[in-house]
């Protein structure tokens, strides 16, 4: 395992968290009624955090050499709020999973600081998973 490995795989968080952002900006914009103005709500909050770990990674792998991605990941469209949800739910999870993994990449290479903020940033997102689980779980 290698420093550059931990970078390829910061720059894939990097792209998700770019696609998080447009992803619930997108959301925010498609979400009508009186659900939507509590997901909205919702969204606006979470794409700040995102942009906080946007910024931090691309600082991250400035520091170790990379180049940081402006490339977004991309994701599926939904009209309907509950696939909208869905899809949102598993893209927490998967940010989790990820920043778990690159946290344990971060503590092999001796990245103390990088090890730490990825287990905060892994938290962050479990917070987020489980938002939209109570939101999904009224719908
Ligand atoms: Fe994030
Ligand atoms: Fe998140």
């Amino acid at each position: 395992m290698s420093k550059e490995e931990l970078i390829k795989g910061l720059n894939e968080d990097l792209a998700a968290e770019w696609g998080t952002v447009i992803r619930y900006t997108y959301q925010a914009g498609k979400s009508f009624g009186i659900l939507g103005t509590e997901l909205r709500e919702m969204f606006e909050q979470e794409v700040q955090d995102e942009l906080g770990h946007a910024t931090f990674l691309t600082d991250v792998i400035v520091d170790l050499g990379g180049e940081p991605t402006t490339t977004p990941k991309e994701f599926p469209k939904h009209d309907d709020i509950k696939a909208m949800l869905a899809l949102d739910l598993e893209m927490e999870e998967q940010d989790v999973e990820n920043y778990t993994k690159h946290a344990k990449m971060a503590e092999k290479l001796g990245e103390v600081e990088l090890k730490i903020k990825l287990e905060e940033m892994a938290a962050d997102e479990a917070g987020h998973a489980r938002e939209i689980r109570r939101i999904l779980k009224g719908l």
